[in-house]
């Protein structure tokens, strides 16, 4: 059998094991999709948004990408995140990084990794606009730790600057921006950084709709 295969009698197993709790648990799951957090965390296999906040599949629309990024040319991201607003409606969103990412590790090196350059490029920007408080840092450990923090709350600003947040915050005071960051080597979130509709945005980056509302 090889490793796929594998996969395929897990799936056997766990569904004989959720009917065994629950016989009606699919049926109740197809029903209806209403989540109230959507989930932008790093592709990372170790760092699974339903195992880590012990959720069932229905309560977090995901999105994962390299190093957990918010980029405002990325219609892939711009899609979940306009889905999960205006249709779902979610109330939190949670940008989740992790110390020890790879990505940010990478982007924190001069090395060439070809295409993925232009990704980690948006890391390499935050590294230059915290370089003042990074550059105090000695250890290298902890500068990626501060990096992959920096990092977070940037990400949670970038949601904020787009205009499918600043037209939801107009309408009501969902949804509410955090971002936190999840420890490989204890399992624990630490919560860093809140951002609602009352807190205050450099007046550059605000859009006043006055000339329509598409995004
Ligand atoms: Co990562």
């Amino acid at each position: 059998m090889n490793e796929y295969e594998k996969l395929l009698l897990q799936n056997k197993s766990w569904v004989s094991d959720k009917l065994d709790l629950d016989k009606d648990y699919f049926n109740n799951l197809a029903d209806i999709q209403k989540p109230e957090f959507l989930w932008i965390g790093c592709s990372d296999s170790r760092v699974p948004a339903n195992e880590i906040t012990n959720t069932e599949p229905g309560e977090i629309f995901v999105h994962r990408n390299i190093a957990n990024l918010v980029v405002n040319t990325d219609l892939n991201m711009l899609s979940v995140l306009k889905y999960a607003v205006e249709v779902l409606k979610v109330k939190h969103i949670i940008v989740c990084g992790h110390y020890g990412c790879g990505g940010v590790k990478a982007a924190a090196t001069n090395h060439h990794y070809g295409m993925l350059n232009k990704w980690l490029r948006n890391i390499k920007d935050v590294y230059r606009l915290h370089n003042d408080e990074l550059s105090k840092i000695t250890e290298e450990e902890l500068k990626i730790d501060a990096l992959v923090e920096f990092n977070i709350i940037e990400q949670v600003n970038n949601l904020a600057k787009t205009s499918i947040i600043q037209k939801a915050w107009k309408k009501n005071e969902f949804p509410i921006l955090h971002g936190c960051v999840y420890g490989l080597k204890n399992g624990i979130l630490k919560d860093l950084i809140k951002y609602d509709r009352s807190t205050a945005m450099d007046d550059l980056y605000k859009f006043d709709f006055e000339d329509g509302l598409e995004d």
